[in-house]
Protein backbone atom coordinates (compact mmCIF):
# COMPACT_ATOMS: atom_id res chain seq x y z
CA UNK A 1 0.00 0.00 0.00
CA UNK A 2 1.51 3.55 -0.91
CA UNK A 3 1.66 5.56 1.80
CA UNK A 4 0.69 9.49 1.47
CA UNK A 5 1.33 11.83 4.09
CA UNK A 6 -0.39 15.74 3.97
CA UNK A 7 0.12 18.86 5.53
CA UNK A 8 -3.00 20.80 6.20
CA UNK A 9 -2.14 24.55 6.11
CA UNK A 10 -4.84 26.72 8.11
CA UNK A 11 -7.66 24.70 10.20
CA UNK A 12 -10.86 26.99 9.38
CA UNK A 13 -13.98 25.87 8.78
CA UNK A 14 -12.77 23.97 5.26
CA UNK A 15 -9.53 23.13 6.73
CA UNK A 16 -11.38 21.01 9.88
CA UNK A 17 -13.70 19.42 7.12
CA UNK A 18 -10.93 18.08 5.36
CA UNK A 19 -9.38 16.86 7.94
CA UNK A 20 -12.37 15.24 9.80
CA UNK A 21 -12.87 13.29 6.37
CA UNK A 22 -9.57 12.38 5.68
CA UNK A 23 -8.94 10.54 9.16
CA UNK A 24 -12.78 9.44 9.24
CA UNK A 25 -12.35 7.37 5.72
CA UNK A 26 -8.90 6.31 6.54
CA UNK A 27 -9.61 2.73 6.26
CA UNK A 28 -11.89 3.67 3.48
CA UNK A 29 -8.81 4.69 0.96
CA UNK A 30 -6.81 2.17 1.84
CA UNK A 31 -9.39 -0.64 0.96
CA UNK A 32 -10.63 1.65 -2.43
CA UNK A 33 -7.42 3.34 -3.23
CA UNK A 34 -4.74 1.55 -1.96
CA UNK A 35 -3.32 4.38 0.18
CA UNK A 36 -2.71 4.90 3.50
CA UNK A 37 -3.53 8.87 3.45
CA UNK A 38 -2.55 10.73 6.80
CA UNK A 39 -2.34 13.84 8.55
CA UNK A 40 1.40 14.55 9.24
CA UNK A 41 1.61 17.82 10.25
CA UNK A 42 -1.06 21.18 10.43
CA UNK A 43 -0.40 24.73 10.65
CA UNK A 44 -2.78 26.35 12.89
CA UNK A 45 -1.97 29.82 15.13
CA UNK A 46 -4.87 28.82 17.50
CA UNK A 47 -3.61 25.31 19.02
CA UNK A 48 -7.10 25.14 20.64
CA UNK A 49 -8.27 24.81 17.59
CA UNK A 50 -6.19 21.62 16.18
CA UNK A 51 -6.73 20.20 19.61
CA UNK A 52 -10.41 20.57 19.58
CA UNK A 53 -10.03 18.60 15.88
CA UNK A 54 -8.20 16.09 17.88
CA UNK A 55 -4.60 16.28 16.56
CA UNK A 56 -2.26 15.41 17.76
CA UNK A 57 0.14 18.06 19.28
CA UNK A 58 3.17 16.77 18.23
CA UNK A 59 1.72 17.42 14.58
CA UNK A 60 1.36 20.88 14.95
CA UNK A 61 4.10 23.11 13.22
CA UNK A 62 5.50 25.96 14.03
CA UNK A 63 6.57 27.37 10.91
CA UNK A 64 6.21 26.52 7.07
CA UNK A 65 9.74 25.46 6.94
CA UNK A 66 9.21 22.77 9.48
CA UNK A 67 6.95 21.28 6.99
CA UNK A 68 8.80 21.32 4.01
CA UNK A 69 11.53 20.11 5.78
CA UNK A 70 9.31 16.54 6.73
CA UNK A 71 10.25 14.20 4.68
CA UNK A 72 7.11 12.47 5.29
CA UNK A 73 4.74 15.38 3.98
CA UNK A 74 4.27 14.20 0.43
CA UNK A 75 1.23 17.15 -0.63
CA UNK A 76 0.43 20.30 0.97
CA UNK A 77 -2.85 21.34 1.42
CA UNK A 78 -3.55 24.93 1.74
CA UNK A 79 -6.88 26.12 2.94
CA UNK A 80 -6.32 29.48 4.65
CA UNK A 81 -7.96 31.80 1.98
CA UNK A 82 -6.52 35.30 0.77
CA UNK A 83 -3.19 36.33 -1.05
CA UNK A 84 -0.84 36.35 2.25
CA UNK A 85 0.92 34.25 3.70
CA UNK A 86 -0.92 31.46 1.60
CA UNK A 87 1.44 32.34 -1.07
CA UNK A 88 4.58 32.55 0.33
CA UNK A 89 4.06 28.92 1.72
CA UNK A 90 2.59 27.58 -1.18
CA UNK A 91 5.32 28.66 -3.24
CA UNK A 92 7.99 27.35 -0.17
CA UNK A 93 5.80 24.05 -0.37
CA UNK A 94 6.80 23.58 -4.38
CA UNK A 95 10.02 24.51 -4.08
CA UNK A 96 10.68 21.83 -1.01
CA UNK A 97 9.51 19.75 -4.11
CA UNK A 98 5.48 18.58 -2.09
CA UNK A 99 2.98 19.05 -4.33
CA UNK A 100 -0.08 21.22 -3.57
CA UNK A 101 -3.64 21.10 -3.23
CA UNK A 102 -5.43 24.33 -2.83
CA UNK A 103 -8.79 25.78 -2.28
CA UNK A 104 -7.91 29.51 -2.42
CA UNK A 105 -9.67 31.06 -5.38
CA UNK A 106 -7.98 34.82 -5.12
CA UNK A 107 -4.50 33.10 -4.85
CA UNK A 108 -4.74 30.76 -7.80
CA UNK A 109 -6.96 33.57 -10.12
CA UNK A 110 -4.45 36.15 -9.39
CA UNK A 111 -1.18 34.35 -9.21
CA UNK A 112 -1.64 30.92 -10.88
CA UNK A 113 1.23 32.04 -13.41
CA UNK A 114 3.47 31.86 -10.55
CA UNK A 115 2.58 29.17 -8.73
CA UNK A 116 2.07 26.89 -11.95
CA UNK A 117 5.67 28.08 -13.13
CA UNK A 118 6.99 26.96 -9.36
CA UNK A 119 5.15 23.54 -9.99
CA UNK A 120 6.53 23.26 -12.85
CA UNK A 121 9.81 23.98 -12.11
CA UNK A 122 9.78 21.42 -9.48
CA UNK A 123 8.26 18.70 -11.33
CA UNK A 124 5.14 18.56 -8.71
CA UNK A 125 1.64 18.73 -8.90
CA UNK A 126 -0.99 22.06 -8.38
CA UNK A 127 -4.27 20.76 -7.70
CA UNK A 128 -7.55 23.48 -7.30
CA UNK A 129 -10.74 21.29 -7.66
CA UNK A 130 -11.73 23.61 -4.66
CA UNK A 131 -11.40 26.84 -5.72
CA UNK A 132 -14.04 26.99 -7.57
CA UNK A 133 -17.86 26.01 -7.08
CA UNK A 134 -17.02 23.68 -3.61
CA UNK A 135 -18.07 19.68 -3.38
CA UNK A 136 -19.10 20.28 -7.65
CA UNK A 137 -16.31 18.69 -9.71
CA UNK A 138 -16.15 21.02 -12.31
CA UNK A 139 -12.84 21.79 -12.82
CA UNK A 140 -11.50 17.67 -13.38
CA UNK A 141 -14.91 17.64 -15.76
CA UNK A 142 -13.27 20.60 -17.78
CA UNK A 143 -9.89 19.70 -17.39
CA UNK A 144 -10.39 15.90 -17.96
CA UNK A 145 -13.89 14.66 -19.27
CA UNK A 146 -14.31 18.07 -21.92
CA UNK A 147 -11.44 17.78 -23.09
CA UNK A 148 -12.56 16.27 -26.72
CA UNK A 149 -15.07 19.79 -26.54
CA UNK A 150 -14.98 23.33 -27.48
CA UNK A 151 -16.05 25.01 -25.09
CA UNK A 152 -17.91 27.43 -26.38
CA UNK A 153 -19.97 28.85 -22.90
CA UNK A 154 -20.35 28.51 -19.52
CA UNK A 155 -23.22 30.06 -17.74
CA UNK A 156 -22.88 29.73 -13.62
CA UNK A 157 -24.66 30.55 -10.55
CA UNK A 158 -21.41 30.21 -8.63
CA UNK A 159 -21.41 32.28 -5.06
CA UNK A 160 -23.87 30.58 -2.49
CA UNK A 161 -24.61 33.74 -0.28
CA UNK A 162 -25.47 35.90 -3.46
CA UNK A 163 -27.57 33.32 -4.37
CA UNK A 164 -29.40 32.62 -0.84
CA UNK A 165 -29.93 36.19 -0.57
CA UNK A 166 -31.83 36.71 -4.37
CA UNK A 167 -33.86 33.44 -3.27
CA UNK A 168 -34.66 34.49 0.37
CA UNK A 169 -35.97 38.41 -1.83
CA UNK A 170 -37.64 36.37 -4.56
CA UNK A 171 -39.65 33.66 -1.88
CA UNK A 172 -40.40 35.90 0.93
CA UNK A 173 -40.22 39.80 -0.50
CA UNK A 174 -38.01 40.47 2.17
CA UNK A 175 -35.32 43.63 1.03
CA UNK A 176 -31.88 43.00 -0.05
CA UNK A 177 -30.81 44.10 3.45
CA UNK A 178 -33.30 41.99 5.33
CA UNK A 179 -32.26 38.80 3.05
CA UNK A 180 -28.44 39.62 3.98
CA UNK A 181 -29.08 39.75 8.14
CA UNK A 182 -30.80 36.66 7.47
CA UNK A 183 -27.23 35.23 5.64
CA UNK A 184 -25.05 36.29 7.65
CA UNK A 185 -27.19 35.04 10.63
CA UNK A 186 -26.77 31.78 9.02
CA UNK A 187 -23.12 31.91 8.63
CA UNK A 188 -23.22 32.15 4.52
CA UNK A 189 -21.90 35.46 4.46
CA UNK A 190 -18.75 36.95 6.44
CA UNK A 191 -19.52 40.08 8.65
CA UNK A 192 -18.05 41.88 5.95
CA UNK A 193 -19.40 40.78 2.83
CA UNK A 194 -18.24 42.75 -0.24
CA UNK A 195 -16.64 39.67 -1.61
CA UNK A 196 -19.83 37.94 -2.11
CA UNK A 197 -22.38 40.55 -2.73
CA UNK A 198 -20.15 42.60 -5.21
CA UNK A 199 -19.11 40.08 -7.30
CA UNK A 200 -15.48 39.71 -6.70
CA UNK A 201 -15.60 35.51 -5.21
CA UNK A 202 -18.02 34.77 -8.59
CA UNK A 203 -15.07 36.94 -10.35
CA UNK A 204 -12.47 35.07 -9.33
CA UNK A 205 -13.84 31.88 -10.22
CA UNK A 206 -15.10 32.71 -13.43
CA UNK A 207 -11.31 34.05 -14.57
CA UNK A 208 -10.04 30.53 -13.22
CA UNK A 209 -13.08 28.58 -14.92
CA UNK A 210 -12.70 30.54 -18.33
CA UNK A 211 -9.60 29.83 -18.25
CA UNK A 212 -9.41 26.48 -18.43
CA UNK A 213 -12.56 26.30 -20.68
CA UNK A 214 -11.30 28.67 -23.48
CA UNK A 215 -7.35 27.54 -23.36
CA UNK A 216 -6.85 31.30 -23.16
CA UNK A 217 -5.09 33.15 -19.61
CA UNK A 218 -8.73 35.38 -18.93
CA UNK A 219 -7.31 37.79 -15.80
CA UNK A 220 -9.91 38.82 -13.29
CA UNK A 221 -9.31 42.39 -14.47
CA UNK A 222 -11.08 41.56 -17.46
CA UNK A 223 -14.02 40.55 -16.05
CA UNK A 224 -16.92 43.03 -15.86
CA UNK A 225 -18.19 42.47 -12.49
CA UNK A 226 -21.53 44.08 -10.70
CA UNK A 227 -23.07 42.72 -7.58
CA UNK A 228 -26.42 42.75 -5.70
CA UNK A 229 -26.48 45.43 -3.45
CA UNK A 230 -28.94 47.61 -5.36
CA UNK A 231 -31.36 45.17 -6.69
CA UNK A 232 -34.86 45.79 -4.96
CA UNK A 233 -37.84 43.15 -4.74
CA UNK A 234 -39.98 45.04 -7.04
CA UNK A 235 -37.59 44.35 -9.74
CA UNK A 236 -38.26 40.69 -8.51
CA UNK A 237 -41.68 41.19 -8.41
CA UNK A 238 -41.83 42.75 -12.13
CA UNK A 239 -39.42 39.65 -13.38
CA UNK A 240 -41.59 36.81 -11.95
CA UNK A 241 -44.57 39.05 -13.39
CA UNK A 242 -43.16 38.19 -16.79
CA UNK A 243 -42.05 34.81 -15.98
CA UNK A 244 -37.92 35.65 -14.80
CA UNK A 245 -36.10 34.60 -11.85
CA UNK A 246 -33.27 37.00 -10.80
CA UNK A 247 -30.26 35.31 -10.31
CA UNK A 248 -26.07 36.62 -9.79
CA UNK A 249 -24.99 35.25 -12.84
CA UNK A 250 -21.30 34.33 -14.16
CA UNK A 251 -20.74 33.96 -17.91
CA UNK A 252 -18.37 33.43 -20.05
CA UNK A 253 -18.30 33.14 -23.84
CA UNK A 254 -15.98 32.48 -26.71
CA UNK A 255 -16.82 33.30 -29.59
CA UNK A 256 -15.04 33.89 -32.91
CA UNK A 257 -15.48 38.03 -32.34
CA UNK A 258 -14.08 37.61 -29.26
CA UNK A 259 -14.29 36.24 -25.20
CA UNK A 260 -17.29 37.65 -22.99
CA UNK A 261 -16.61 37.67 -19.21
CA UNK A 262 -19.00 38.95 -17.17
CA UNK A 263 -20.70 38.49 -13.50
CA UNK A 264 -24.14 40.63 -12.79
CA UNK A 265 -27.61 40.06 -12.01
CA UNK A 266 -29.35 38.50 -14.42
CA UNK A 267 -33.52 37.63 -15.04
CA UNK A 268 -34.06 33.78 -16.68
CA UNK A 269 -37.23 32.29 -17.72
CA UNK A 270 -38.48 30.12 -15.43
CA UNK A 271 -38.03 27.12 -17.16
CA UNK A 272 -34.25 27.46 -17.17
CA UNK A 273 -32.16 24.64 -15.32
CA UNK A 274 -30.33 27.07 -13.77
CA UNK A 275 -33.35 29.27 -12.62
CA UNK A 276 -34.30 26.14 -10.04
CA UNK A 277 -30.94 26.50 -8.43
CA UNK A 278 -32.13 27.99 -5.08
CA UNK A 279 -30.85 29.05 -1.68
CA UNK A 280 -26.98 28.18 -1.45
CA UNK A 281 -26.44 25.55 -3.95
CA UNK A 282 -24.35 26.07 -7.16
CA UNK A 283 -24.50 24.94 -10.84
CA UNK A 284 -22.75 25.33 -14.07
CA UNK A 285 -24.02 25.18 -17.25
CA UNK A 286 -21.41 24.23 -19.82
CA UNK A 287 -21.86 23.83 -23.13
CA UNK A 288 -19.32 22.11 -25.69
CA UNK A 289 -19.42 21.38 -29.06
CA UNK A 290 -19.86 17.87 -29.12
CA UNK A 291 -21.33 17.32 -25.84
CA UNK A 292 -23.87 19.64 -25.83
CA UNK A 293 -25.29 21.26 -22.54
CA UNK A 294 -23.99 19.53 -19.81
CA UNK A 295 -25.35 21.08 -16.04
CA UNK A 296 -23.10 19.80 -12.98
CA UNK A 297 -24.96 21.23 -9.77
CA UNK A 298 -24.59 20.64 -6.31
CA UNK A 299 -22.95 22.98 -2.87
CA UNK A 300 -20.41 25.08 -3.74
CA UNK A 301 -19.41 25.60 -0.19
CA UNK A 302 -18.92 24.48 3.55
CA UNK A 303 -16.44 22.29 5.43
CA UNK A 304 -17.45 19.18 3.89
CA UNK A 305 -18.57 19.70 0.71
CA UNK A 306 -15.01 21.69 -0.03
CA UNK A 307 -13.30 19.03 1.66
CA UNK A 308 -14.58 16.52 -0.37
CA UNK A 309 -13.30 18.60 -3.92
CA UNK A 310 -9.26 18.81 -1.59
CA UNK A 311 -9.26 14.97 -0.80
CA UNK A 312 -10.43 13.58 -4.35
CA UNK A 313 -7.45 16.54 -5.22
CA UNK A 314 -5.36 14.76 -2.97
CA UNK A 315 -6.15 11.22 -4.12
CA UNK A 316 -5.90 12.12 -7.86
CA UNK A 317 -2.37 13.63 -7.24
CA UNK A 318 -1.43 10.13 -5.01
CA UNK A 319 -1.89 8.05 -8.08
CA UNK A 320 -0.95 9.94 -10.90
CA UNK A 321 2.67 10.17 -11.60
CA UNK A 322 2.66 12.78 -14.87
CA UNK A 323 1.18 16.14 -13.64
CA UNK A 324 -0.75 18.40 -15.65
CA UNK A 325 -0.61 22.41 -16.44
CA UNK A 326 -2.29 24.70 -18.28
CA UNK A 327 -3.09 24.31 -22.05
CA UNK A 328 -2.19 28.06 -22.26
CA UNK A 329 0.25 30.44 -21.79
CA UNK A 330 -0.03 31.14 -18.10
CA UNK A 331 1.45 34.81 -17.81
CA UNK A 332 0.22 37.34 -15.74
CA UNK A 333 -2.03 39.19 -18.39
CA UNK A 334 -4.06 37.70 -21.40
CA UNK A 335 -1.94 37.47 -24.57
CA UNK A 336 -2.78 40.77 -26.88
CA UNK A 337 -4.81 38.14 -29.50
CA UNK A 338 -7.23 37.88 -27.31
CA UNK A 339 -10.15 40.37 -27.75
CA UNK A 340 -12.75 40.36 -25.17
CA UNK A 341 -15.93 42.28 -25.97
CA UNK A 342 -17.95 44.62 -23.79
CA UNK A 343 -20.37 45.46 -26.14
CA UNK A 344 -22.35 42.51 -25.04
CA UNK A 345 -25.63 42.19 -26.63
CA UNK A 346 -28.58 41.19 -24.55
CA UNK A 347 -32.36 41.24 -23.89
CA UNK A 348 -32.94 44.27 -20.94
CA UNK A 349 -35.46 44.92 -18.54
CA UNK A 350 -35.80 48.51 -17.89
CA UNK A 351 -37.65 50.16 -15.12
CA UNK A 352 -38.50 53.90 -15.05
CA UNK A 353 -40.53 55.74 -12.96
CA UNK A 354 -42.79 57.71 -15.23
CA UNK A 355 -45.45 60.54 -14.99
CA UNK A 356 -48.80 59.65 -16.21
CA UNK A 357 -49.08 62.32 -18.89
CA UNK A 358 -49.58 62.66 -22.20
CA UNK A 359 -47.11 61.94 -24.68
CA UNK A 360 -44.36 60.64 -22.22
CA UNK A 361 -44.59 57.01 -23.54
CA UNK A 362 -43.77 58.15 -26.75
CA UNK A 363 -41.25 60.45 -25.63
CA UNK A 364 -39.46 57.25 -23.69
CA UNK A 365 -39.92 55.12 -27.02
CA UNK A 366 -38.69 57.49 -29.30
CA UNK A 367 -35.52 57.50 -27.67
CA UNK A 368 -35.53 53.69 -27.42
CA UNK A 369 -36.04 53.78 -30.93
CA UNK A 370 -33.51 56.42 -32.12
CA UNK A 371 -30.81 54.35 -30.03
CA UNK A 372 -31.96 51.22 -32.28
CA UNK A 373 -33.51 49.45 -29.45
CA UNK A 374 -36.73 47.53 -30.59
CA UNK A 375 -39.41 47.21 -27.80
CA UNK A 376 -40.76 43.35 -27.09
CA UNK A 377 -43.00 43.95 -24.16
CA UNK A 378 -44.27 47.37 -21.98
CA UNK A 379 -46.15 47.54 -18.77
CA UNK A 380 -47.62 50.54 -17.59
CA UNK A 381 -48.94 51.05 -14.05
CA UNK A 382 -51.88 53.12 -13.05
CA UNK A 383 -50.57 55.85 -11.07
CA UNK A 384 -52.08 56.19 -7.92
CA UNK A 385 -55.00 58.14 -6.57
CA UNK A 386 -53.05 59.81 -3.74
CA UNK A 387 -51.58 62.96 -5.20
CA UNK A 388 -48.51 61.18 -7.27
CA UNK A 389 -48.64 60.87 -10.87
CA UNK A 390 -45.61 59.08 -10.99
CA UNK A 391 -46.12 55.23 -11.75
CA UNK A 392 -43.66 52.47 -12.83
CA UNK A 393 -43.36 51.67 -16.82
CA UNK A 394 -41.42 48.61 -17.34
CA UNK A 395 -39.79 47.63 -21.11
CA UNK A 396 -38.24 44.72 -22.05
CA UNK A 397 -36.32 45.20 -25.56
CA UNK A 398 -35.65 43.04 -27.98
CA UNK A 399 -31.91 41.63 -28.16
CA UNK A 400 -29.97 44.83 -28.52
CA UNK A 401 -26.15 45.94 -27.26
CA UNK A 402 -24.87 47.64 -24.24
CA UNK A 403 -23.79 50.69 -25.70
CA UNK A 404 -27.01 51.04 -27.09
CA UNK A 405 -28.60 50.63 -23.49
CA UNK A 406 -26.69 52.83 -22.36
CA UNK A 407 -27.16 55.85 -24.62
CA UNK A 408 -30.68 55.47 -24.12
CA UNK A 409 -30.68 55.41 -20.72
CA UNK A 410 -28.39 59.41 -20.72
CA UNK A 411 -31.18 60.35 -23.40
CA UNK A 412 -34.07 59.00 -21.01
CA UNK A 413 -32.65 60.49 -17.79
CA UNK A 414 -31.44 63.98 -19.23
CA UNK A 415 -34.78 64.50 -22.01
CA UNK A 416 -37.34 63.82 -19.89
CA UNK A 417 -38.23 65.49 -17.23
CA UNK A 418 -41.07 63.55 -15.78
CA UNK A 419 -39.56 59.97 -16.71
CA UNK A 420 -36.23 58.73 -14.43
CA UNK A 421 -34.59 55.05 -14.76
CA UNK A 422 -34.32 53.41 -11.40
CA UNK A 423 -33.50 49.57 -12.96
CA UNK A 424 -32.01 48.01 -15.73
CA UNK A 425 -31.39 44.36 -15.27
CA UNK A 426 -29.47 41.77 -18.50
CA UNK A 427 -31.76 38.96 -19.28
CA UNK A 428 -30.06 35.97 -20.11
CA UNK A 429 -31.70 33.47 -22.59
N1 LIG B 1 -18.39 32.63 -0.16
C1 LIG B 1 -18.55 31.69 -1.21
C2 LIG B 1 -20.02 31.54 -1.55
C3 LIG B 1 -18.00 30.33 -0.90
O1 LIG B 1 -20.86 32.15 -0.91
O2 LIG B 1 -20.30 30.82 -2.48
C4 LIG B 1 -16.53 30.26 -1.10
O3 LIG B 1 -16.17 30.65 -2.39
Amino acid sequence: MKKVGVAILGLGVVGGGTYTILTTHREFYQQTQDLDISVENVLELRRERAVELGIDESKIASNIEEICSNPDVDIVIEVMGGVEPAKTFVLKALGAGKSVVTSNKELFCKYSHELENAAKHNHVGLFYEASCVGGVPVIRSLLDNLQGNEITSLVGIINGTTNYILTKMTNDGVTYAEALKEAQRLGYAEANPTADVDGYDAAYKLSILSSISFHKKIPFSCIHREGITGISPIDIQYGKRLGYVLKLLAIGKNTPKGVEVRVHPAFIRKNHPLASVSDSYNAVYITGDSVGDVMLYGRGAGAEPTGSAIVGDVIYCATHTRYRYSTFENTENAKPSTKFISNFGSVYYIRMNAEDKTGELAKVTAILSKCGISVAQVIQEESDASGNFKAPLVVITHMTREEAVNKAISAINENCDSTVVESVIRVVS
